[in-house]
């Protein structure tokens, strides 16, 4: 399953670098915590701040079964699993990614609740009506093909399921191109970064009833506020820079620029299959 998408998410060596993040805050394997690793662990904007004020929405219920599209390392899966205690299947395009989180599941006694799979979120593999709810953070920016995307979701949610996205963007100014490297993408050809009224047109084509879309320029201004105020520091022990790699600061740097001048906008919208 690999490809230009998961090729710029791999990287050598990550569980090697997470463990050594963490000994970096005096912690091992077996000491670490959910709430410590989550900055390394929860790749968007806003990060375990953003995760915790956007999975209310769902309104997830112990007794429900979750899927996490586009998953990364599993912390958003985790953090769903851990706080409402259901089950969270989390797939994810990228090998080293879903290797590494299984590994973080099993640090933090989840490995019963999330399970994790090198899947891509265009064929999920699951059968129809399987979850009750299903999100996905940041990753429509590197889908091509929303409707399609769209369509497979709505075919394993249970007809009534939620489903929340929050993706990065396009904002007020929606023409000029984008810097790259970007965080999602090191050059354009694997860069999909659509406006909210494109998402609706698809989710609607799919299938989906739309329940709200909301930009989120608090949680972006605040993250984006911590980031130029560091720009130039080393980045601190636990962060997203350790999935970034070498090319992080520039990443970071061309992000705070493209939110600076208003080409993004993260932005969330739930949908619901009808019953
Ligand atoms: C910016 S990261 C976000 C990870 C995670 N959702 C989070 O918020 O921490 C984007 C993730 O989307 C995954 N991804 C991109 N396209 C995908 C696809 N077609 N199917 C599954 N995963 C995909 C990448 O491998 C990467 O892990």
């Amino acid at each position: 399953m690999s490809g230009p998408v998961s090729d710029h998410y791999n990287s050598v060596d990550l569980l090697s670098r997470i463990e050594r993040a963490i000994g970096e805050i005096g912690r091992t394997p077996d000491t670490v915590t959910i709430e410590e690793i989550a900055p390394l662990e929860d790749f968007h904007i806003g990060g375990r701040a953003a995760t915790a004020a956007l999975l209310p929405r769902l309104e997830l219920k112990e007794e429900m079964r979750a899927l996490d599209i586009g998953c990364g390392t599993g912390g958003a899966a985790r953090y769903g699993a851990h706080r409402y205690r259901c089950k969270v299947d989390g797939i994810d395009l990228t090998l080293n990614f879903i290797e590494a989180g299984k590994t973080i599941s099993s640090w933090l006694n989840l490995s019963s609740r999330v399970h994790l799979h090198h899947r891509s979120a265009m064929d999920t593999g699951f059968d129809e009506d399987t979850f009750d709810r299903a999100w996905m953070f940041h990753v429509g920016m590197n889908i091509e093909h929303k409707r399609e995307l769209f369509s497979e979701v709505k075919r394993v949610l249970k007809p009534g399921g939620y489903f929340l996205i929050y993706d990065i963007m396009r904002g007020e100014d929606d023409a000029s191109p984008l810097a790259f490297p970007m965080p999602w993408a090191s050059d354009p050809s694997i860069s999909f970064v659509r406006g909210a009224d494109t998402y609706e047109e698809h989710l609607e084509a799919a299938g989906f009833a739309i329940d709200g879309i909301e930009p989120q320029r608090d949680i972006a201004a605040a993250f984006f506020e911590r980031i130029a105020a560091s720009k130039g520091n080393p980045p601190p022990a636990i962060s997203t820079a350790t999935l970034m790699g070498a090319s992080a600061a520039e990443k970071s740097a061309n992000l705070l620029a493209a939110w600076q001048s208003g080409q993004i906008m993260p932005t969330a919208i739930l949908v619901r299959k009808p019953a």
